[in-house]
């Protein structure tokens, strides 16, 4: 078999922990070190910090080749390549927090006796920070350290088929011997030369995986300028189904034009009521930041940007048109999480557009099938939540779809129907059965979905 690497992975949030549990996998003796002692002790027992599809079985498949760790005397002994992970949330001004990316070098730099280790930056970090890593780790320990930045871009809820199948890596080095260990380290990765776990979805081909070489800050820009490429395709999508609100149309057919033509592609290009998450908004900001920092007006990204933050109101705006005012309305919001399958509030629409129908005087009910709980702490205090969707519908004005969860769309709507006071929805991902709805009798309106049918008479000039 091939090589097998000593790797202390810092910090088991998303990025971390599946990182560590891939490489554990593929054969690696993994460690990780995290800050926080009830996380380790969890993780030590096989209980995840989150919740991801197949990390439970991966992790106890893994076993044999992981440790978890809090003493950072303990957590860098025999590292051959030591990841940083660690969370890089935005600043009040919109740049990224880079303190936990720190703790973590002096950390390292303290408690390591290996300066032959390579130190890879995995977290999501502004152009510019390799090199400071650097200068730092040079600073407390007087050697030139062996650096590399290999940015993530799984996506959370496929986390560990992400990370087990990527399209691509990158290694953002310059140094041979850098690039050696990370070959070394994702050979059967690059190869996919192991059996793919049978509790994750599987491989679609499994061919080799490119690993892009270039420098530290090509592979820092690059994590950046894919999330925003992304953010903008969904922006983009977004702003066609405004087009086609107000001259007919429906933007999953224009979409799905669109889709079919290889240069576009058919991801990401879902209009709804915007994305959320723990990386699309802070990273556009990040970068839109930087460059404004360097004396460049990035005004695509702004665009994208504004857009985004938008679009969660124009659901809030429809519903208004229907009822006049939301002054006393039962309103209850399906879905709570940025996306489905995730139990993550970060950034999630769902926060902003529940505040936001609270101050214009509705009365809200929520539900959400898995972040009922967590939801619970973050939303003003009158919001009732309900755990059975149903039941969260008896009595309202009308449903305000926020999170695509499939159960929505199988939900038995006659059933509502009859419970609801009126039969409004708007479908803020155009993820319900519209004509299903309409022939029961809703009132429904989607994302750019179901045009305006009285357009202005024509003119013939
Ligand atoms: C994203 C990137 O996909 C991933 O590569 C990166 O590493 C981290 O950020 P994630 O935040 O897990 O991953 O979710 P993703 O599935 O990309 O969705 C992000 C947001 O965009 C969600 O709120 C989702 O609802 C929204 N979205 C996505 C759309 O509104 N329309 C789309 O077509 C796709």
């Amino acid at each position: 078999r091939g090589y097998i690497v000593n790797v202390t992975i810092i910090g088991s949030g998303y990025v971390g922990l599946t990182t560590a549990v891939a490489l554990a996998l593929i054969g690696h003796r993994t460690r990780v070190y995290d800050i926080d002692n009830a996380k380790i002790e969890g993780l030590r027992v096989g209980r995840a910090p989150f919740y991801e599809p197949g990390l439970e079985e991966a992790l106890q498949a893994a076993q044999a080749n992981l440790q978890f760790e809090y003493e950072p005397s303990r957590a860098f002994e025999n590292a051959d390549v030591v990841m940083i992970a660690v969370g890089t949330p935005p600043t009040p001004a919109g740049g990224a927090n880079l303190g936990y990316l720190y703790t973590a070098l002096r950390d390292l730099t303290e408690h390591n006796t290996n300066h032959d280790v390579l130190v890879v930056t995995k977290s999501t970090v502004p152009v510019g920070t390799g090199s400071n890593v650097s200068a730092f780790y040079e600073q407390a320990t007087g050697r030139t350290p062996l650096i590399a930045s290999a940015p993530e871009f799984l996506r959370q809820g496929r986390a560990l088929a992400d990370t087990l199948y990527p399209e691509r890596l990158v290694f953002g080095t310059r140094d041979p011997r850098a690039l050696t260990l990370l070959r070394e380290l994702y050979e059967p990765i690059i190869s996919q030369t192991f059996e793919p776990p049978a509790y994750l979805p599987q491989p679609q081909q499994r061919s080799t995986v490119p690993a892009i070489e270039c420098s530290i800050e090509s592979a820092e820009l690059a994590k950046y300028a894919a999330n925003a490429f992304l953010a903008t395709k969904i922006s983009f999508a977004n702003e066609i189904a405004n087009v086609c609100d107000l001259v007919g149309g429906d933007v999953q057919d224009v979409m799905a034009v669109l889709g079919l033509d290889s240069r576009i592609g058919a991801q990401f290009l879902q209009a709804g009521l915007g994305y959320g998450g723990s990386c699309f908004p802070k990273d556009t900001r990040a970068l839109a930041q930087l460059s404004n920092r360097e004396g460049y007006s990035f005004k695509l990204l702004s665009a994208t940007i504004e857009v985004n933050n938008d679009q969660r109101f124009r659901v809030i705006d429809k519903l208004e048109r229907h009822f006049g005012t939301l002054q006393g309305k039962d309103i209850t919001v399906l879905g709570l999480t940025f996306k489905a399958g995730t139990d993550d509030l970060r950034d999630a629409p769902s926060l902003d557009i529940i505040a936001e129908l609270v101050s214009r005087g509705a009365r809200v009910t929520a539900h959400d099938p898995v972040a009922l709980d967590a939801a619970g702490k973050m939303l003003p205090a009158h919001v009732r939540l309900c755990s059975e969707a149903q039941e969260a519908l008896k009595g309202a004005d009308a449903a305000l779809l926020v999170t695509e969860w499939p159960e929505y769309r199988a939900l038995d709507w006659r059933a509502a129907q009859r419970s609801m006071r009126h039969n409004v929805i708007i479908d803020g991902r155009n993820a319900l059965d519209h004509h299903l709805l309409a022939e029961i009798g809703f009132v429904y309106e989607g994302v750019g979905r179901v045009g305006r049918r009285a357009l202005p008479a024509p003119t013939f000039v």
